[in-house]
């Protein structure tokens, strides 16, 4: 197994106080893999990525659990460790790119810092790898690209730039946080197959973080969904998507909009992701969007049971749970 995480809570430090952004996240990644991680905004999705890259501020920060990669622990592990790891086996294309390109550096030593830090590579052949990287990122012009600065670039092109970066030493593992998010139709489709022409040449596992379904049930083998902090649900994309069982995941893909039809109303589940600190300490953070079962009936300590192979559902609310027209539905059939 590539990666497996176990366990995992990572708190953030607010106004002195420590807040579970991740709340016990058990997951694993397979070579040749692409696991979708999908929720709403501020489930945690980055988290568990910054989480895995070991980049949080330590004094801001704490993680616990288990990170193994390779079978190899990283959680607490030593930043020269980590520095062996990041950007070598793992690479990770950052949510938003330009925050995570240096303003003041060209292209061309951007790309360069990892083989610097990772390879024996001559001068020379730095340079000819990184316009071999920019060509096979799709950027037309890349001694142009190369010698330019994020400012100069579209948003597109720095998102390339983003992925060349990650791939540059052919890591084992890629987590692509949103990375197609902030372009246009086209050009997400020609990043996407670029990851996965990517992932067929070096077999790595990809952990692919959006919001959007229509890519999800596209290229992912596996997904897994986020509320608040914890994984609700955890299946094959054909599991989630044909027989989704959690009342989240089911509202999830309700709202995604229907090729064939214009879209419908959105299905949410009433209430929000409730804010970092407003989270529930203890107990099952969407209680309070199951309004329809008493207190008892909650599990104490939610946890993930199994509904078919490699199919896992956080505790019991999906057992009865219909949507309003469907509970009309059942009437009309019965009348
Ligand atoms: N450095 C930080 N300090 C304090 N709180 C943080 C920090 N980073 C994230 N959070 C909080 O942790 C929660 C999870 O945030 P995270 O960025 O992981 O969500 P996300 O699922 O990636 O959301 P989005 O879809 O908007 O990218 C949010 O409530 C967020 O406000
Ligand atoms: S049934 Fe379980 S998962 Fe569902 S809201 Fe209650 S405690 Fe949470
Ligand atoms: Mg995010």
């Amino acid at each position: 197994m590539l990666l497996e995480i176990k366990n995992v809570s990572t708190a953030f430090k607010v106004e002195g106080q420590y807040y579970n952004a991740l709340d016990d996240v058990s997951l694993e990644v397979n070579e040749n893999e692409v696991l979708a991680i999908v929720g709403e905004s501020g489930c945690g999705k980055s988290t568990l990525a910054t989480s895995v890259m070991g980049l949080h501020n330590e004094k801001q920060t704490k993680t616990v659990g288990s990170i193994k990669f390779h079978g190899k622990e990283l959680v607490g592990a030593k930043n020269e460790q980590l520095q062996q790891i990041r950007g070598k086996k793992i690479g990770m294309i950052f949510q938003d790119p330009l925050s995570s390109l240096n303003p003041l550096l060209r292209i061309e030593d951007q790309v360069k810092e990892s083989l610097t830090l990772h390879t024996q590579m001559s001068e020379k052949e730095k340079s000819a790898r990184v316009l071999e990287l920019l060509r096979q990122v799709g950027l037309e012009k890349p001694e142009l690209v190369a010698r330019q600065y994020p400012h100069e670039l579209s948003g597109g092109m720095r998102q390339r730039v983003g992925i060349a970066i990650a791939v540059a030493c052919k890591p084992e593992l890629i987590i692509a946080d949103e990375p197609t998010t902030a372009l246009d139709v086209t050009i997400q489709a020609q990043i996407l197959d670029l990851l996965l022409a990517i992932q067929a040449e070096n077999h790595a596992g990809i952990i692919l973080i959006t919001h959007d379904l229509g890519v999800v049930a596209e290229v992912a083998d596996r997904v897994a969904v986020m509320y608040a902090g914890q994984v609700v649900e955890l299946g094959t994309t054909n599991q989630i998507f044909n027989d989704p069982k959690h009342p989240y995941t089911r509202s999830l893909l309700r709202s995604m909009p229907q090729a064939d039809e214009k879209q419908e109303e959105l299905y949410v589940i009433n209430g929000m992701v409730p804010s970092l600190k407003n989270l529930k300490h203890t107990g099952c953070r969407f209680a309070s969007r199951i309004p329809w079962m008493t207190a008892s009936e909650h599990e104490s300590e939610p946890q993930m049971h199994q509904v078919a192979v490699g199919h896992l559902v956080r505790c019991v609310c999906w057992r009865d749970f219909k949507f309003p027209d469907e509970e009309e539905k059942k009437e009309v059939d019965h009348g």
